[in-house]
């Protein structure tokens, strides 16, 4: 099947019991038995449910890969790969990721002897110079969350060959519509589902997908181990979400393609960063592995700092001033005091993330709607 068909009905089938189309949400934390061991496939549903596992089974079919695991958030599915880790070892990571992954990393996981070194790693030498014995994962958002760099996957992918090392993929910005990590050679994909998978801001949920069954199986004992699972309601919301995934995107790329020309060109504005232009540093790599440049874009005000970017994100009236990413309705955050807070200023800086940066998640309305929203709240 060609993803557009993946979406509605990879890994699905009519529900045995009555041949429902959907899968009903299994609201059961357990599972009667005839004789101990006595069950059908499933016994507990920290283990397994099977409206949770009909949700892995899309996940994995869309994502190109043998195995997907669903999580209780994007966040719980990123400390199941790091916990493959023993102390003592190494990760290269992208250094402007999303807060809450800089977050874990850095307050959860370095106290537990886990080293991380955050780089920019649109160049791939940088990368190498990070490399050393001790090195075990590479951790590649792109693009990267705000400055909307974009990471050469199949360049990683080479490197974490070269070194014998894990390439885990953050795809959450662009999805499987834009960009498939397995097929670039990761070994790991990374999701957080709360945002284009489900699509409509209702749920929190996270994901992984894999090929490796001998991986696929020490992520499931952690995802069982940890317990982070994700719950019967949440799962078939992302499930109905996936179902719309490539009409959703097409849209978002359209409408943000249509927004970052119209900011572009507007007297006000310094700086749009959107890999769809033709100046953008990484516009070939982004032309070469996604399939269309997403629905994210973040910008700079030509003057007034910090003030500026408050003043005019509260003036948006179309778009909402919220939190997360990648609904049908279009968000404007403010990185510096919201999703990226976490991040020191010193380090934020290092990698763009100014006061005065605005990031907009560009939703499925009219473009025309949005734009004079845009044009009211700049002037
Ligand atoms: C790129 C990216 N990765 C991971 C996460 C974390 O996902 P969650 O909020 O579902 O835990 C987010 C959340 O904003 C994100 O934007």
């Amino acid at each position: 099947m060609r993803f557009n068909s993946k979406t509605i009905h990879g890994g699905q089938e009519p529900d045995k019991a009555y041949g429902a189309v959907m899968p009903p949400i299994y609201q059961t934390s357990t599972y009667a038995q005839t004789t101990p061991g006595g069950h059908k496939g499933y016994e507990y549903s920290r283990s397994g449910n099977p409206t949770r596992a009909a949700l892995e089974r899309s996940l994995a079919s869309i994502e190109n890969g043998k195995h997907g695991l669903a999580f209780a958030s994007g966040l719980a599915a990123i400390d199941a790969v790091v916990k493959l880790l023993t102390p003592g070892d190494e990760v290269v990571s992208t250094n402007d990721l999303y807060g809450g992954s800089y977050r874990l990393f850095r307050q959860v996981f370095e106290k537990y002897g886990i080293k991380f070194h955050f780089v920019g790693m649109q160049d791939t030498s940088v990368i190498e110079e990070y490399i050393n014995d001790n090195t075990k994962l590479l951790w590649v958002e792109t693009p990267t969350n705000p400055m909307m760099n974009v990471i050469d996957i199949a360049a990683a992918a080479d490197l974490a060959k070269k070194h014998d090392l894990l390439l885990a993929v953050d795809n959450t910005f662009a999805t499987p519509y834009l960009q498939r990590p397995l097929d670039l050679g990761a070994d790991i994909v990374m999701h957080s589902a709360t945002k284009y998978l489900g699509g409509h801001s209702d749920v929190v949920v996270g994901a992984l997908v894999v090929n490796d069954d001998s991986l696929a199986e020490k992520l499931y004992f952690l995802q069982n181990a940890s317990g982070g699972v994700c719950g019967p309601m949440d799962s078939f919301l992302v499930l109905r979400g996936i179902k719309t995934l490539h009409v959703r995107m097409q849209r978002h790329c359209e409408n943000c393609r249509a927004i970052a020309e119209f900011l572009k060109s507007h007297p006000k504005i310094g700086k749009v960063f959107w890999p769809g232009f033709a100046d953008h540093p990484n516009h070939a790599v982004a032309k070469k592995q996604m399939a269309d440049f997403g629905g994210m874009l973040s910008f700079i005000p030509k003057e007034g700092g910090y003030e500026e970017a408050v003043r005019v994100v509260e003036k948006l009236r179309v778009f909402t001033l919220a939190e997360s990413l990648g609904g049908v309705e279009s968000l404007a955050g403010h990185p510096a005091s919201m999703t990226h807070a976490s991040i020191p200023k010193e380090e934020r800086e290092k990698s763009g993330v100014v006061d005065s940066l605005i990031r907009l998640s560009v939703g499925i309305e009219d473009a025309e709607d949005l734009i004079a929203d845009l044009n009211q709240s700049l002037s």
